[in-house]
């Protein structure tokens, strides 16, 4: 039916009236868009992850090394090559350390001059970092000490800490994040010869394993790095790798197992526990081992930190060693994009229907650490913040020296996570002492040695930290927030260890790549 007016509107008004219409039906179409990804991705974020192993756990080799002249060298490449992870869809490219992915793990002895020999057999610049070694740093791997395709970097160093589950890494800025995720890592063991006297198990590859844990997402024939829409945090993967190996599946033979975990992911934080609900025990952190065993429920493990967990195992036994749930985000939104409310079973352990007793595990220090030492009087207190993708308001500069620190000095170290979403706060050539976690002395499997230590949303941590022996006053250690896509962005600072009284270089003369 046809309505009658008095009068014809004018075209312009006809037109204008369209014009409103169409504009009208666009916002609510835009903006139900918005709202429809919204609710999509806040809902697909949340991720549970199960899966039946089917993989015998690869256990990466051992570093070969030879002597000469008193000093243990390792020779590690860096190359190309194509690795199956185990999915049945093929192998894909991918990067690796004298191997197609991933590298092989370097055993050291505390005391020991050791050296290395890094050739970079990739069709781009890298460096080898070694994370949580106390060393020059001009020896450190970071960003001021590139490779260059072809050339090979020969650093060495005296080993000077105690035991500890340390790791090796790719760290040129900009590309970190690519380069550990297509496969450059590596465990990097210190050793002291104390671990039979101390009752931990020590055999490695049978029951003293290493457990490299990161997420990957796969696309036909590639890995997939892409992150998320509303991640801020950056990459999150929606399968687990455990040295290199989907569904993967440990065959043990003892009654007690010691996992060395390292988190080589690049945003993702583990909540790791076992299936069953039974606690484990956490032996060590980052830096060495506890001064007593803990036992737990949970372990949270945030990129680049590590845990050494020892699992009773019951004979027959089969169990999930598996990623529950954990509090990263300071809201539901927050919480959701940064993987926070997602579970992953990540390794199952089948035990052997008989097997070789363990003794009671008794840790002992290796030796009573220096921070503890230091006293209750703090040299001076520094403050960080941490605002994505920034460290008190500023971005990576690789000239600029940002923090200059006394060898020999105690210093807290009070790091804030101004932001809802997670970071974490590594430093290197040091471990250090988480003394309190937003004004609560920390849970006890925080309060060994560390080098890495997670700030979930707003949170704040001080931390006690005094390098020990190494200064330079023109070549700085880095300082930054380990999720690499964060690390990448300029979440990341400079810092040179002076003697007392010595002069910092104005600026830090950098080599470009
Ligand atoms: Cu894992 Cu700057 O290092
Ligand atoms: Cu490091
Ligand atoms: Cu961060």
């Amino acid at each position: 039916m046809v309505r009658s007016r008095t009068s014809p509107p004018s075209p312009l008004r006809r037109a204008l009236g369209r014009l409103l219409a169409v504009g009208l039906v666009l916002a609510l179409g835009v903006g139900g868009g918005v709202a429809a990804l919204f609710v999509w991705s806040f809902t697909a974020a949340d991720q549970e992850v199960r899966f039946t192993a089917r993989n015998p756990l690869p256990i990466p080799p051992l570093a070969a090394s030879r002597v000469v002249e008193g000093r243990r060298v390792f020779a590690l490449e860096m190359r190309e090559g194509s690795h199956d992870f185990g999915r049945g869809a093929g192998p894909v490219p991918t990067y690796g350390v004298n191997g197609d992915h991933l590298g092989p793990t370097v055993r050291v002895r505390d005391g020991e001059e050791i050296g290395f020999q890094v050739t970079n057999r990739l069709p781009e610049t890298s460096t080898l970092h070694w994370h949580g070694m106390e060393l020059p740093a001009a020896m450190d791997g970071g960003p001021h000490q590139p490779v260059h395709p072809g050339e090979t970097w020969r650093p060495a160093w005296r080993v000077g800490q105690p035991a500890a589950t340390l790791w090796y890494h790719p760290h040129l800025h900009g590309s970190t994040a690519a380069h550990v995720y297509r496969g450059l890592a590596g465990m990097l063991l210190v050793d002291d010869g104390e671990d039979e006297r101390r009752g931990l198990p020590r055999e490695y590859g049978v029951d003293d394993v290493p457990v490299v844990v990161q997420d990957k997402s796969f696309r036909p024939g590639r890995l997939h790095d892409s992150p998320a829409f509303f991640s801020s945090g950056g990459f999150l993967g929606d399968e687990v790798v455990v040295n290199g190996m989907v569904a993967p599946y440990l065959e043990a033979t003892t009654e007690r197992v010691r996992l060395r975990v390292l988190n080589a992911s690049n945003a993702r934080v583990w909540n790791l526990g076992l299936a069953d609900g039974d606690p484990v025990t956490v032996v060590g952190t980052d830096g060495g081992l506890l001064d007593r065993p803990v036992t737990v429920d949970r372990v949270p493990l945030s990129p680049g930190e590590r845990v050494e967990l020892l699992v009773t195992l019951e004979p027959g036994e089969q169990v999930m060693v598996d990623s529950a749930p954990y509090r990263v985000g300071s809201d539901a939104l927050q919480q959701r994009w940064a993987g926070g409310d997602d579970a992953f079973d990540v390794l199952e352990l089948r035990a052997a229907a008989r097997l070789a007793p363990a003794p009671e595990a008794a840790v002992a220090p290796p030796r009573a650490t220096p921070v503890e030492e230091a006293g209750p009087e703090p040299a001076r207190v520094r403050r960080f913040e941490l605002t994505t993708p920034l460290i008190n308001g500023r971005r990576t500069d690789m000239g600029r020296v940002d923090e200059v620190v006394t060898v020999g000095e105690a210093e807290v170290w009070e790091v804030v996570n101004r932001d809802g979403a997670p970071h974490n706060f590594h430093v290197h050539g040091v471990q250090f002492r988480v003394t309190d976690v937003d004004g609560a002395s920390p849970p006890p499997y925080l309060r060994g040695r560390k080098d890495t230590v997670l700030l979930p949303g707003g949170t704040t941590v001080r931390l006690l930290v005094r390098f020990e022996e190494h200064t330079d006053p023109e070549t700085p250690y880095m300082f930054h927030c380990h999720l690499l896509q964060h690390e990448d962005q300029g979440m990341m600072g400079q810092l040179v260890v002076v003697a007392e009284g010595q002069q910092a270089a104005e600026r830090i003369e950098h080599r470009e790549h």
